[in-house]
């Protein structure tokens, strides 16, 4: 029977409610440069690089074209240092309920954890979490060619933790993640609303619901 060696969660929005910061982060940015967002845009950059979401705000406001590469970068910049600067005081209490009690249960089953985020902040945040000693491995995004959706990210957690893609799990509150796991031939456990998560093999509400016995039963089938 095929076994499961290999979580690889993603980490704002699946471990911690970051997804907000990042959300009240690119709005601060988008009102100064006279473009207006909402949350249900917000749903658009969930997963989506730092410059890729840039890209999209500019877009959304008809100002694609408008600034130089250069120009843009500072602007990521200045985003990303507000969101640093809401995150700076997360601490364990931060975690979505229940994550220490899933990486504990995953460890004594012998199964691998890594951190499959798009964010060159998720180092910072596993620290200030205190998740460090569960993590296996945590995926530089700067080190891998393709952003979500592409599948790139989750392969290289694959990769480098040496399992095979198809004894993978892969754990995501977005749909560009949803589709960047199966891209990458994993089972995908899907957090959130059923519509948005509908490509996912398996959903659940809210992070603190995800039943392992469920998962590996399905994951088995
Ligand atoms: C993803 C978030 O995890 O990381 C996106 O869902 C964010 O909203 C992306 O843009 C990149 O994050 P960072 O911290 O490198 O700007
Ligand atoms: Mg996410």
């Amino acid at each position: 029977m095929k076994s499961v060696e290999l979580f690889i969660f993603d980490m704002d929005g699946v471990i911690t409610e970051s997804s907000e910061q990042h959300y009240l982060a690119w709005k601060n940015l988008a009102e100064e440069i006279g473009v207006a967002i909402d949350r249900s845009f917000n749903e658009r950059l969930k997963g989506i690089s730092r410059l890729a979401s840039l890209d999209r705000i500019l877009e959304h406001g008809g100002l694609e074209g408008k600034f130089t590469r250069d120009e843009k970068k500072q602007l990521a910049n200045r985003k990303n240092q507000v969101y640093v600067e809401m995150i700076s005081q997360f601490r364990e209490e931060n975690l979505f309920e229940g994550v220490v009690e899933l990486f504990k249960r995953l460890k004594c089953r012998g199964i691998k954890i890594a951190i499959g985020s798009a964010s060159k902040n998720a180092p910072m945040l596993v620290k200030l979490l205190g998740i460090e000693p569960y993590i296996d491995y945590i995926v530089n995004p700067e080190e891998v060619g393709n952003g979500k959706p592409a599948p790139d990210i989750f392969l290289k957690a694959a990769e480098i933790m040496g399992v095979d893609p198809c004894r993978c799990v892969g754990i995501e509150d977005a749909e560009a993640g949803v589709k960047a796991i199966k891209a990458a031939g994993m089972f995908a456990v899907g957090i959130g609303n059923s519509q948005v998560m509908k490509e996912a093999d398996i959903i659940f509400a809210e992070t603190k619901d995800i039943n392992i016995d469920e998962v590996l039963s399905r994951f088995c089938q």
